[in-house]
């Protein structure tokens, strides 16, 4: 029996899986199903190449199975495989500080670990609270988001999110969240980059904490990129103003760099990208190349200063944390990750294709079945209008993994963000199938 064959034995377990964010009955009468990956390419258990259009879900941007990273895993494995970070520490975890600090705006200096992007977002929410209380501020437990954010799907993410499928199931929200309107305007479509136009919205912000009172506002959360929703660069000039009413207000201003981080824009992270620090910063994915669930919050050291600094010094500050936090083998998976990185150059790779990567996807602005382009750095959407294609983004999907592609859908959303070891003709391809699709429409079989 050769191994495609015993994958597809194995696919009996497929019927108890229950897949997130999948229309699961749908799915299972027709999977998409990976077996392998290597470089930018998934391969199917038939042995089809698909070309890896979203880098995983943001996470690969070195691309697949690199052996630097699976070498240091064993290594890491067999040398201290798990020990917790409650009251103990490990090399490997400063490691890791060293190789993320070395990235962050100089301004963001203490690193608290977790194991993905929607812990790091509960982890930021419980650090402001904490940081007003310890201020003695706490009242301070409200937070500014904004429609269409994508923030994971914690509670605390189920709170923030601005997208209402995400939110809509789980009844009233833990946490008091407010939201700005989003940032898509008629004016910027099909504007390639940052928005000319809405840096006006904003001042959502300071209607928002006039309304509710400053005395109630924790902080203001926002991707620099609006990311899962379908890639909402920020209008220029839109952080600059948002960090201006944060000071005004003595709100904490926390980017959600969860996607846009490590490379993705160009520059090391959005914040440098845009020219525009935070109080706080999450991060996962590319943390590790995605090889090893990951995530961190980066903070200003006066906000761990002020939370160290408020208990005595023999009692735990802050009754926060996770069994995997500072993982010994994430840590591993992470440094190995930045020296892949910083080796092979590849945030500036990433601002070098940027342009003629949304040069390609841009040809498409127009075209028919296609109502908008979006795009910063190597981050992308196609935004179809299903009626004119025959069908949904996520039939778009399908139909794009049978020609070799695969991409990551929100809605209709066709959300591209290249690994940055893609040569110009991957790109290319990958803008070739999407106007092949948009063209012929979905009820052609070719
Ligand atoms: C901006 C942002 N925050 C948080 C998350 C949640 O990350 P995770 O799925 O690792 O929990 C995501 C995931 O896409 C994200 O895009």
């Amino acid at each position: 029996m050769n191994k495609s064959s015993n994958v597809i034995d194995a696919m009996a377990g497929l019927e108890s899986q229950w897949l997130p964010f999948t229309p699961n009955r749908a799915f299972k009468q027709d999977p998409i199903v990976f077996d392998r990956a290597e470089g930018n390419y998934y391969f199917t258990p038939e042995g089809d190449k698909v070309l890896d259009g979203s880098s995983g879900l943001f996470t690969t941007p070195a691309g697949h199975g690199r052996r630097e990273i699976a070498e240091a895993v064993r290594d890491q494995i067999l040398r201290l495989d798990y020990t917790s970070s409650f009251l103990r520490s490990h090399p490997a975890s400063w490691g890791a500080i060293l190789a993320v600090s070395r990235l962050l705006p100089r301004e963001l200096r203490q690193i608290f670990f977790v194991n993905s992007g929607s812990e790091a977002v509960d982890t930021a929410v419980k650090i402001a609270q904490q940081y007003h209380r310890c201020r003695k501020e706490a009242s301070r437990t409200m937070f500014v988001s904004r429609e269409r954010a994508y923030h994971g799907s914690n509670l605390s993410g189920v709170a923030l999110s601005g997208i209402a499928s995400n939110r809509r199931e789980f009844g009233a929200p833990l946490l008091p969240v407010v939201h700005m309107r989003h940032t898509w305007l008629e004016a910027n479509r099909y504007q390639p980059g940052q928005g000319r136009h809405g840096a006006e919205l904003a001042d959502d912000l300071r209607r928002l904490i006039q309304l509710h009172g400053t005395e109630n506002i924790a902080a203001c959360i926002v991707e620099p990129i609006a990311g899962s929703c379908g890639v909402l660069a920020p209008p220029v000039g839109y952080l600059e103003r948002l960090r201006e009413i944060c000071d005004e207000f003595g709100v904490l201003l926390i980017f959600d760099e969860v996607i846009c981080g490590f490379g993705r824009t160009g520059a090391a992270f959005a914040a440098q990208a845009f020219g525009v620090t935070p109080d706080l910063m999450t991060m996962a994915k590319a943390i590790t190349n995605g090889i090893v669930p990951m995530g961190a919050v980066a903070v200003k050291p006066e906000i761990y200063r002020t939370i160290a600094e408020s208990a005595p010094t023999l009692r735990t500050e802050m009754f926060h944390g996770y069994t995997g936090s500072a993982h010994p083998v994430a840590c591993a998976a992470c440094i190995a990750a930045q020296e892949i990185y910083e080796a092979e150059g590849l945030f500036a790779r990433a601002a070098q294709l940027s342009e003629p990567f949304l040069k390609s996807l841009f040809q498409l602005s127009g075209a028919p079945g296609v109502v908008d382009v979006r795009g910063y750095g190597m981050l992308a959407a196609v935004e179809i209008d299903p009626a004119v294609i025959g069908g949904d983004g996520y039939a778009v999907q399908k139909k794009l993994v049978k020609r070799g592609l695969h991409l990551k859908v929100t809605g209709n959303n066709l959300i591209v963000a290249p690994p940055f070891t893609s040569s110009s003709q991957e790109l290319d391809f990958i803008a070739l199938r999407i106007a092949e699709v948009c063209q012929a429409g979905l009820n052609t079989n070719n």
